[in-house]
């Protein structure tokens, strides 16, 4: 089992779904956990349920787009912890459009969400975790960025360029002792695909396309996550580890 005691992790996008999740993951280790994004009522509900088990947690209200809003959620981490070991980039969104039909705007916002946050967040703990010579940083890619889908030009490039950012830090940081992997899930039922799991049409079409036929639980990324948070990642780095009931493998 891995114990995290001591150790203190960010995740962002930790309000709902995978993110929230995951953070529970690391609390329930034992980290000290800062959960950032916008919706300021689902990061209180996170610290309560946290502190209420005993552990510690903060909440950091951060729009991961903005350069200031990240810099200030890293040192309130600091400041508050004392110091971070682990990052989980996590926050994102995603775009069903057509490419033909896709204003520019919603293909900066996915982007500016998904690209720019892993990258503004991960200079700005990065200082930290290079300065003191170890350290983890989690990044949440998806298996869209493996596979072609329909639709999703913005999300799909914006995931791939989370791989791309994800291998070159890993180079980047490797002599420094900072560990630098990425997740990719395929289909897990959150707040971000309600409105696809609500149809039953579009649903049925989903998870025949899943060789496990279902979608995952949030819970199944907890063990993986551990991993790389954990010592047990120390000689990886690098990594993509798909998770996605086999469907990026057809
Ligand atoms: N669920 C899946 O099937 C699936 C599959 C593959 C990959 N993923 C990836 O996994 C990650 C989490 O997805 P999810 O399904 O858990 O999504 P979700 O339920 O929609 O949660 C997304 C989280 O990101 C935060 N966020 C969005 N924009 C933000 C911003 N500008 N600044 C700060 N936080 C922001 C949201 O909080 P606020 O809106 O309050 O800011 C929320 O906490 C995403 O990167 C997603 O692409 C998910």
């Amino acid at each position: 089992m891995t114990d995290l005691r001591g150790k203190v992790a960010m995740v962002t996008g930790a309000g709902r779904g995978l993110g929230r999740s995951m953070a529970q993951a690391l609390a329930e280790a034992g980290a000290a956990v800062t959960v950032a994004a916008r919706t300021t009522t689902e990061l209180d509900s996170f610290v309560d349920e946290v502190k209420t088990a005993g552990g510690q947690a903060l909440a950091c209200p951060t729009d991961i787009t903005d350069e200031a809003s990240v810099e200030s959620m890293v040192e309130a981490t600091v400041e508050t912890f004392g110091r971070i070991d682990i990052l989980v980039n996590n926050s994102g969104i995603v775009a069903t459009t057509p490419l033909l039909d896709q204003p520019a705007d919603e293909w900066d916002r996915v982007l500016a969400t998904n690209l720019r946050g892993t990258y503004l967040a991960t200079r700005a703990a990065g200082r930290h975790l290079v300065a003191q010579g170890a350290g983890k940083v989690i990044n949440i890619a998806s298996n869209f960025a493996l596979q072609g889908v329909a639709n999703h030009a913005a999300y799909s490039a914006s995931k791939a360029g989370v791989i791309g950012f994800t291998r070159s830090m890993a180079m980047e940081w490797a002599k420094a002792g900072v560990q630098v992997n990425a997740i990719a899930p395929g289909y897990f039922a959150t707040p971000l695909n309600a409105e696809l799991r609500e149809d039953a049409e579009t649903l049925t079409k989903v998870v025949r396309a899943i060789p496990a036929r279902r979608m995952g639980e949030p819970d199944e990324l907890k063990p993986w996550l551990l991993l790389l948070a954990g010592s047990a990642s120390d000689f990886m780095t690098g990594e993509v580890i798909v998770i996605d009931g086999g469907q990026s493998v057809r």
